[in-house]
Order: structure tokens, then sequence, then C-alpha cells
């Protein structure tokens, strides 16, 4: 297999946002979807990488690592404890993967619509560079989706992992871990590891949080007797029975505790029969609540949100960008013949009609030549115009070809 080459994918994500500080000790970064694109310079597919994740702790979004030469430094990579979205790794030489405190994945996204987690074509066709070790040791929960773990020629210890205590529902995944093929031989776990470990050190075993867990445990546990199991809103384990000593949270992290809901933004008064807004309620912000969105993004009844669902916009309220519905119809800006996507167009035809659907406002002009629009375009247009609110575009030309000079201009305001 070849890899993809292509720019465009990568920069348009080069414009996204890179690192945000959610409190002072959690950054959040956005994932990638690039799938096998890469760069076709690799010194640059390895910056754009390192740029995306050091100091990352949480990737809201795909973690894609893909097309590494064999000698980069990847320690960066340690800083990442989850990922919201599917862990690709392929077409990589380099021997270790250092992702050795990434806790959970929740699969949100999976590649290929199966695996939250993918393995793939780690070596070099004609040489000896290669995945050989996987540092996953802290991996212990896939809230959604399979494993897909293969045609990695070196690679070790993959197989001893029990996967099916990691996945968090494994009969509706899909597990696929194909041993290595080649004649390296691979060396034995540490034998205090039970044959099920990422790596041959004693540091380096699988640790069960769900297979070994007594019968009444109804998610994960920290020892085998009953009086053992997590919390139920804990994911990937626990140190101890309570919501605060979860590894981490199976739906959101509210300042350290694992909880089902984020605390209400707004409480209902039995006295004032009134919903009142509460003090301490807080926003859903993936998988955390939190006090106040990030910059960049806007509430929406009480979540952070990128943009606005239709049909409401945004505006600002005490300082904080909110989502609110549209009084009317919601206003939007578009652009006009001669300006943005329609740059060199030259009239509004029936190729371009469909761009000026609900556009309360042009920036640049509305040219139309008469001969150029016929049955269907006419309709159209007599719809979008009789729906137009506000005009503000610069000129309206109507040209027809009958006049004298074979054509005539006619600018008007609305
Ligand atoms: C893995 O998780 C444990 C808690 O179980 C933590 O103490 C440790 O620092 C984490 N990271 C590594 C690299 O083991
Ligand atoms: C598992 O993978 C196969 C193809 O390899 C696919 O047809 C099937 O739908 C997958 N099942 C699930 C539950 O994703
Ligand atoms: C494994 O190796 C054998 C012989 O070297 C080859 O025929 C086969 O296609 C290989 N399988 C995979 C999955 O690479
Ligand atoms: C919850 O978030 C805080 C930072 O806000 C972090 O220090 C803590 O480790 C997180 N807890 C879990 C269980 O993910
Ligand atoms: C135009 O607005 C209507 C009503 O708000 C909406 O249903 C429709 O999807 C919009 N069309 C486009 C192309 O934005």
């Amino acid at each position: 297999m070849k890899p993809l080459r292509s720019l465009l994918s990568w920069v348009s994500l080069l414009a996204l946002s890179r690192t945000v500080c959610l409190s002072a000790s959690q950054s959040v970064c956005a994932g990638t979807e690039n799938k096998l694109s890469s760069l076709s310079d690799l010194e640059q597919q390895y910056r754009t990488l390192r740029k995306y994740y050091e100091n990352c702790e949480v990737v809201m979004g795909n973690l894609e690592i893909t097309s590494i030469e064999h000698n980069r430094d990847l320690s960066f990579l340690r800083s990442i404890r989850e990922v919201t979205g599917y862990v690709l790794v392929a077409l990589n030489q380099f021997e270790y993967l250092p992702l050795e405190n990434l806790r959970i994945i929740r699969g949100t996204k999976l590649y290929e619509d199966r695996s939250a987690l993918a393995i793939f074509l780690n070596y070099k066709k004609d040489g000896s560079f290669g995945l050989r070790r996987l540092g996953l040791k802290n991996l212990t929960e896939i809230l959604n989706g399979g494993v897909y773990v293969g045609q990695n020629r070196f690679l070790c210890y993959a197989n001893t992992i029990q996967w099916e205590d990691i996945d968090r529902n494994p009969i509706a995944s899909n597990f696929s871990v194909v041993p290595k093929n080649s004649s390296t031989d691979c060396g034995q776990c540490h034998k205090s590891c039970g044959n099920r470990c990422w790596g041959p050190s004693a540091d380096e075993c699988q640790s069960l949080t769900k297979v070994v867990c007594a019968e009444q445990c109804d998610g994960r546990c920290y020892g085998r007797s009953v009086s053992e199991c997590c919390h139920r809103e804990c994911a990937g384990g626990c140190s101890g029975p309570k919501d605060t000593d979860c590894f981490a949270c199976m739906n959101f992290n509210d300042s350290g505790a694992c909880v089902t809901q984020c605390p209400q933004t707004s409480v209902y008064n039995p006295a004032t029969f009134q919903m009142e807004t509460n003090r301490d309620g807080k926003y859903t912000y993936g998988a955390f609540c939190v006090k106040k969105c990030p910059h960049n993004f806007v509430v929406d009844i009480s979540s952070c949100v990128r943009a606005c669902p239709s049909p409401k916009m945004e505006v600002e309220e005490n300082g904080i960008k909110t989502c609110k519905p549209c009084t009317d119809i919601c206003p939007k800006a578009c652009d006009g013949i001669g300006t943005g996507s329609l740059m060199y167009a030259q009239t509004v035809d029936s190729s371009n009609i469909d761009k000026f659907i609900n556009c309360t406002k042009i920036n640049g002009n509305l040219i139309f030549l008469v001969t150029g629009i016929h049955g269907e375009t006419l309709i159209r247009l007599r719809d979008f115009i009789s729906e137009m609110r506000i005009f503000t575009f610069y000129a309206l030309s109507i040209i027809t070809p009958t006049s004298p000079q074979g054509r005539e201009k006619r600018h008007g305001w609305l």
C-alpha cells in the first residue's frame, strides 16, 4: 500500500486552534481527520505532529500518527491521557510508541467505521525498521469500537494482551489482532506479568480491571473482592471506591469527580415557580464540566459548542457568547459576484444560484444576465429575492442583450 499524499487536508487543519488550556492542569487539543494522507515532506510531517500534540493531555478528536520515520523523537506523546475519537498508527517506521499515559480512547469517531484503535503497516518493506513494541501500558479503556492490530512485521507482545478487558463492549466490537509475521523472535513477558504484557520488563504488565472483578461490580474494579468495585462513573479503573478515585470518567469530569451530568446552569425555584440561574452551574465541554467555555466556543443551552446550530445565532450577553434563537430569520452573509467563492463568476446563473439561498446580506454585487435565467432558475430567483429581507449589497445589475449596444446596465437599489 502506498501512502496517499494530500497537502490540502493538512493545510485546512493547520487553521484550527492548537492547544487550549482548560484549567491550570489540563490542556486540550483538536485532533485530525487525515486518515492515511500525509505531507510529501516527511520532516514537515513530523514537525506538524509535534506541534499538534506537544503538551496536549486530552485530544478532542482523533489522534493520527502516520508516516513517521524510524529515528524521530516521539517522547512528546507521553503527555496524552485521553483521546475522544480514534487512534490511528500506520505506515510508520519507529520502534516504540510512547503513549504511556494514554488511559482511555472514547471512540466517538471510528476509523473505517469500526476501529477505535488501528495499528497497521508499521515497517519498512526493504529493511529492518519498524514498530516493535506498543508502550500503551496505561490503556485500560476503549468505550466504543474495536481494535485492529495487523501487518506489523516486527511487532511483539501485542498478541499477549487481553483486549477484551480493555474494550467496554467486546461483543459488539471487532477484534483483530494479527500476530506478527516474521522470523524475529519475541521475548517473554516478565514472570510477574502472567503472560500478558506490553513489553519485557516488570512495569509493563497488562493491568486487568474488568475480567478479574467480582460479579457484583457493574464496571471495573481495583481488586478481586466484592468490596473493591470502582464507582460506576469510573472508566479504565480506579484506586478506590469513590467517584473521585477514578482513572478516567465514563461521562463527565467535574473538578476531579466523575459525574453523570454536569451541575445544571438553571434550577427550578419552587417558591417563585421560576427557573433561576444556578450560581454553581457548569457547562459541558467534551467530557468535562467547566465554569466558562474556552475561547472560540459558544454557549448553547448548557454546553460549549464550536458554532450555533440553526436556527440560532451568536450573541454576546454579559460578556458571554451565547446561542439565541433568531427572532425572524437568522442573518447570513454571503459572497456576491466578484468576491470570495464567487470571485471569478460574471453573473448569477444556474451554476451558482444555490449559494444565495437564505442570504440576508450580500458582500459584493448581484449581477443578472437576463437571458442567462430561464425556467427553473427564474423561479428559484423569484423565490429567493422575495425571501431576502435586508438588502445591503452594492449594486444590482441587470444586463439585457437587446439594448442598442447589445448590452445595457441597469443599476438599482432595493
Ligand atoms: C499510569 O497510571 C498510573 C496509575 O495507575 C500512574 O501512577 C502512572 O503515572 C501512569 N503513567 C505511567 C507512565 O505509568
Ligand atoms: C466487523 O468487521 C466486519 C468487516 O471486517 C464488518 O462487516 C462488521 O460489520 C463489523 N462489525 C461491527 C460490529 O462493527
Ligand atoms: C506471512 O509470511 C508468509 C511467508 O513469508 C507470506 O506468504 C504471507 O503472505 C505473510 N502474511 C502476512 C499477513 O503478511
Ligand atoms: C479531571 O480533570 C482534572 C483537571 O481538571 C484532572 O487533574 C483529573 O485528573 C481529571 N480526572 C479524571 C478522573 O479524569
Ligand atoms: C434555509 O433556511 C431554512 C429555514 O430556516 C432551512 O430549513 C434550510 O435548510 C436553509 N437552507 C440552506 C441551504 O441553508
